[in-house]
């Protein structure tokens, strides 16, 4: 980068900020794999982040400017959003349109004008305000579907010199799901605008160059295409954690001692663990039917196996979220109910937001990560419970549907819709020899070690940039 700094533009932030009733003001860690991946970059100090600080204008009232001061100060520059552009936008277009179709969810995805208004409406103040925060020589990297007009908006007010990249973290559809979409060709238009257009994995990014050939016509040349004057690349990024951090703090004495005092507590029973975001693409009902299903054809787990089970509460004000709330508190007090004892649960449901202490005890306590999505961009919690298992006696399961299955091979990988087939794997996973957990455990951590985060970042600006030089040398 040398002397230029990098501008990150994203939706959320990485901390999220709360004013309590007493107008004391917090900033909470924010969840999901966007703001905890790339949180690190933050923290080198090589990064400004321009995003939502995670709460309405109104609520912020006459503390806007002191929170924006205080968020300045971290590296920070918040874009306020009110309550109507939240709703519209954040609420509307965002997750009640686009998450639901880009995971395959199509009868879902609702198509509101007034949704896409608000959409248009913010993105557009996303850059004014990215503008005023710019300087001549930064490189800007814009994230994720909240965004995607983004890109452009900037090119055409920047010129065509200023580096841009995007990157998206959810899957990009097949064009099949993706033309369903009535905003369609703004949309590719929109992410055109940048020069380099990064994806988790090949599925992703051909299904993005295949959008872009059948509604603009555009033909690409190993990733790269012509769009008016300029040249645009698009490649694969599979995203990484910040191993070196986890796996430090995962041996750090917080985490053992929170670890020993979890053992103690759930004596000699096998764990099963998983943590999410409350999402219906996560597969979490299908994944407790599949718990349910190796106590019923297993019957010698019960009493000997636990399944931790949290989840963070996440876009509560969205109807589909809210009706999957009641679904999971139904399904897991019929578990419960059918088997517990005296003893033993087997679902010990945790639905809050849990410390980072407190996560990495358990991704060491583990015998089994069950990440079994329906779909999903990436999911970084399975690599960092390989960061974080550091005796290696655990076994990761995942979803064929989690971009990171392309990347972590020597996991087993299930379809999170098979029930039995995910018993079965459970099964497989308990009962697995130590000689085969840890070969598969120290594969898996070579992998995710050395690509990770910086890796990753350093990879998409360093191509960004040397990509931006070809193009500079074409005119
Ligand atoms: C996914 C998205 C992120 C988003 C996160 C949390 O990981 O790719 O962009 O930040 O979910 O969702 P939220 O709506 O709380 O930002």
């Amino acid at each position: 980068l040398g002397t230029s700094r990098l501008l990150l533009v994203s939706n959320r932030l990485p901390f999220t900020v709360k004013v309590d009733q007493k107008g004391q003001v917090s900033l909470a860690p924010s969840t999901g794999g966007l703001a905890t991946g790339m949180r690190p970059l933050l923290e080198s100090g090589l990064a400004t982040w321009v995003g939502w600080p995670g709460i309405s204008e109104e609520a912020a009232g006459n503390l806007r400017d002191s929170i924006s001061k205080t968020l300045r100060l971290r590296g920070v520059v918040p874009v306020w959003l009110n309550s109507r552009e939240i709703e519209g936008y954040y609420e509307g277009f965002c997750n009640s349109t686009i998450w639901p179709l880009f995971h395959y969810f199509v009868e879902r995805a609702a198509y509101d004008e007034d949704y896409w208004r608000w959409y248009v409406e913010v993105n557009r103040k996303f850059a004014d305000v990215v503008l005023q925060a710019y300087r001549r020589g930064d490189v800007i990297w814009v994230h994720d579907y909240h965004l995607m007009l983004l890109p452009s908006l900037l090119r055409e007010r920047l010129g065509d010199d200023v580096p841009i990249g995007f990157f998206l973290h959810i899957p990009f559809p097949s064009f099949e799901v993706f033309r369903q979409l009535p905003w369609r060709e703004d949309i590719i238009r929109g992410l055109l605008g940048a020069d380099l257009i990064g994806f988790h994995t090949y599925d992703y990014m051909n299904y993005f160059l295949e959008s872009v050939r059948r509604l603009l016509g555009i033909e690409h040349y190993l990733g790269e295409l012509k769009y008016g004057e300029r040249s645009v690349k698009v490649d694969v990024f599979p995203m990484g954690i910040d191993f070196g951090g986890i796996r430090a703090a995962a041996m750090g004495e917080a985490v053992a001692a929170k670890y020993n005092e979890l053992r103690k507590k759930l004596g000699d029973v096998k764990v099963i663990f998983s943590i999410d975001r409350l999402d219906y693409t996560k597969g979490l009902p299908e994944r407790l039917r599949a718990f349910k299903r190796l106590l019923e054809k297993y019957p010698e787990y019960r009493g000997k196996v636990s399944y931790i089970f949290v989840v963070s509460p996440s876009r509560e004000r969205v109807e589909e979220y809210a009706r999957l709330k009641r679904e999971i508190n139904e399904l897991v007090s019929e578990i419960n109910g059918q088997f517990s004892t005296l003893e033993w649960t087997p679902v010990i449901y945790i639905r809050r937001f849990i410390p980072e202490e407190e996560l990495l005890a358990l991704y060491r306590l583990a015998n089994v990560a069950l990440i079994t999505p329906l779909r999903d961009g990436m999911n970084l919690v399975a690599k960092e419970y390989i960061a974080a298992n550091v005796g290696h006696n655990g076994v990761l399961i995942i979803s064929e549907g989690a971009g990171a299955s392309s990347d972590l091979v020597e996991a087993i990988v299930v379809n999170p819709n098979d029930y039995d087939g995910v018993a079965d794997a459970l099964k497989r996973a308990l009962d697995m020899s130590d000689y085969e957990r840890e070969n598969r455990m120290a594969s898996l951590e070579s992998r995710v070690s050395s690509y990770d985060v910086n890796a990753w970042s350093y990879d998409f600006v360093s191509t960004l940039l040397s990509f931006k030089k070809t193009q500079a040398a074409e005119i």
